[in-house]
């Protein structure tokens, strides 16, 4: 689909924004930055503009978040996603980052395919999402619900991944709950003026350990816990 230029291209910049905000870039995340297309998740409007890092507006006032902030959610530093891996996302917004993670975790012909499945409460973005990983080819391996993802997803619990993309007033407990021995959970927590990106680990049964990572903004998570 695209050009040796723009593979180029892709590939510088998502080094280059992993030596501006620190994160390490793996040769598996730079292989599924270039092989999502990010303008086919923004507003038509804003085609020309999806490869600026800062979030853009899509529907119901919600945002597609910054290139730099979903890709330090792949990171080795903090989901290390693996092959096979079992992914719940809250906050599906345009599906991007969930495409994203199907690559990491579901790369094309994998003999261990691990699956995404992204929750989204706003019925509008729901729709939007499910387009968009309909027509880039994800649908196999990334499903959209609609549903509050503040309770999670019991049906396909436990998972290796919890990635929340909407700030929380602290972590709920269903997703803590969720999260498989072993799993990682990336949250952002606080106000709607200062939230820090949390990564949280189940150690063991009941065990979790919690590292802060950096002060963020994200756009509020609704529903029952927000
Ligand atoms: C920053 S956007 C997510 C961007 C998205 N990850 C992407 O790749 O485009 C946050 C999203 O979380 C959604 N959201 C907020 N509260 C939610 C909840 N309780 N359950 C599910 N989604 C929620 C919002 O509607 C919005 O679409």
């Amino acid at each position: 689909m695209y050009s040796e230029l723009d593979k180029k291209n892709k590939r510088n910049l998502i080094k280059r924004i992993g030596v501006m905000h620190g994160i390490e870039i793996t040769d598996r995340m730079i292989q599924a930055f270039i092989n999502v297309p990010r303008e086919e998740f923004v507003l038509e409007r804003d085609k020309n503009s999806a490869y600026v890092d800062s979030p853009r507006p899509i529907l119901a006032g919600q945002t597609i978040s910054a290139i730099h902030m979903v890709i330090m959610y792949i990171s080795p530093s903090l989901s290390d996603p693996k092959e096979g891996d079992i992914v719940l996302e809250v906050g599906a917004g345009s599906g991007y980052n969930a495409a994203l993670f199907a690559e990491m975790v579901a790369p094309k012909g994998s003999s261990n395919p691990g699956h995404v499945y992204a929750l989204e409460i706003i019925p509008e973005l729901v729709e939007f999402a499910r387009e968009n990983i309909e027509r880039t080819g994800y649908s196999d391996r990334v499903t959209i619900i609609h549903a509050d993802g503040g309770i999670g997803y019991p049906e396909k619990a436990p998972f290796d991944i919890i990635s929340v993309a909407a700030a929380s007033k602290g972590i709920p407990e269903p997703l803590k709950e969720q999260l498989k021995v072993g799993g990682r959970m990336i949250i952002p927590v606080g106000t709607t003026f200062f939230q820090e990106l949390i990564l949280i680990r189940k150690e063991s049964s009941g065990n979790f350990s919690q590292k802060n990572i950096c002060g963020v903004r994200f756009v509020p998570l609704t529903g029952k816990y927000g």
